[in-house]
């Protein structure tokens, strides 16, 4: 019989067999630790590793794993930071409105005022449509919509669902919200420099935390950089220019372009356009995962406090798998004469 190990996560006591996932052990004894993916990829599940040795799971944050992907293999302390709680709600799409060539600005109505973080993602499920991963971020001119969810999707040449918006899913349309997930968020009373970096509609989660940050001081310093391949997919322009009136903002967009770009707007992708760092900053990245990895080895490199929600490919709906599997079976009986 494989030893049991004592872990002590926020005070509470459970124990955990050798080698065996830190999160099942949670889970099975009762003990909420906040999760999603199970696959080491959404971040809801970090926890700090306090005392104890675990193997697997690590992350870009020293003493930080993945509870869903580190084994236990001694006795540990753990602590978790306070979470929103996850729940279930409903709404109904309010507004469609397109904010460049191919990202629509999607507000939806919840039958009750959301809970989540600035940073934070939910699960979005549009009626008779696979779910969906959205971060809720805030209107580009800068009012303050905290009883609606504001969602910046990009269309996706036959993407399930983004390719229906405006056509099978409009204004009306009932959504079904699970969440939130999440641990780029952030997080409050901090007094130090911000640097915010979005590719795409990475954005979404960026605007959230940069907005939540200036209500709470505006003369915090905070240096933003939102990433397009294209000109005519900045479609933040207008949130850039809201956030360079703070006295202590600089916000950039990066442009993948050598022709010549409006006031804000510099040429190459967003990495290059990263201040020096220090150990003083607190760095997010949203987006591919090429301008995430980059971002956080200049991070980790400075020592400083790193945060990240890169984007994930939407995994093969049921349906399609179903679809895949029926026609390999098919082909194999057909085969197999
Ligand atoms: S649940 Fe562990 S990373 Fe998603």
């Amino acid at each position: 019989m494989s030893k049991l190990h004592k872990v002590v996560l926020n005070g509470k006591v459970f124990f955990a067999r050798s080698g065996q996932l830190l999160l099942e052990a949670a889970l099975v004894n009762g003990v909420d630790l906040a999760h999603d993916c199970r696959a080491g990829r959404c971040g809801t599940c970090i926890t700090r590793v306090v005392e104890g040795i675990t193997v697997g799971g690590g992350t870009r944050q020293a003493g930080m794993v993945h509870a869903c992907q580190a084994h236990v293999l001694s006795d540990l302390t753990l602590a978790c930071e306070p979470l929103p709680p996850v729940t279930a709600m409903e709404g109904r799409v309010a507004m469609l409105v397109d904010v460049a060539e191919d990202v629509a600005e999607v507000t939806i109505q919840p039958a009750r005022k959301p809970g989540h973080l600035p940073g934070q993602y939910y699960r979005f499920t549009f009626q008779g449509y696979p779910a969906r991963a959205f971060s809720p971020t805030e209107s580009l001119d800068g009012t303050w919509l905290n009883k609606a969810f504001k969602l910046n999707i990009k269309r996706v040449r036959n993407g399930r669902v983004s390719s229906q918006l405006g056509t099978g899913i409009q204004a009306g349309h009932r959504v079904r919200m699970l969440g939130p997930f999440g641990h780029a968020f952030l997080r409050p009373a901090q007094k130090n420099r911000l640097v915010l970096m979005a590719g795409g509609t990475g954005f979404a989660p960026i605007w959230a935390i940069a907005q939540a940050a200036l209500r709470e001081d505006p003369f915090r310093p905070v240096w933003m950089v939102a990433g397009v391949r294209k000109l005519p997919q900045l479609y933040m322009g207008p949130a850039l220019e809201l956030a360079n009136r703070f006295p202590n903002v600089t916000a950039i967009g990066a442009v993948d372009s050598s022709s010549p770009l409006p006031e804000f707007v510099a040429a190459g992708a967003p990495e290059l356009h990263l201040p020096q760092l220090s150990r003083e900053d607190t760095v997010y990245a949203c987006g591919g995962p090429a301008m995430v990895d980059a971002v956080a080895a200049a991070a980790s490199a400075a020592g400083a406090a790193f945060y990240a929600d890169p984007f994930e490919a939407a995994p093969p709906d049921d349906a399609m798998l179903l679809n895949r599997l029926g026609s390999w079976l098919r082909g194999a009986v057909a085969g197999g004469g």
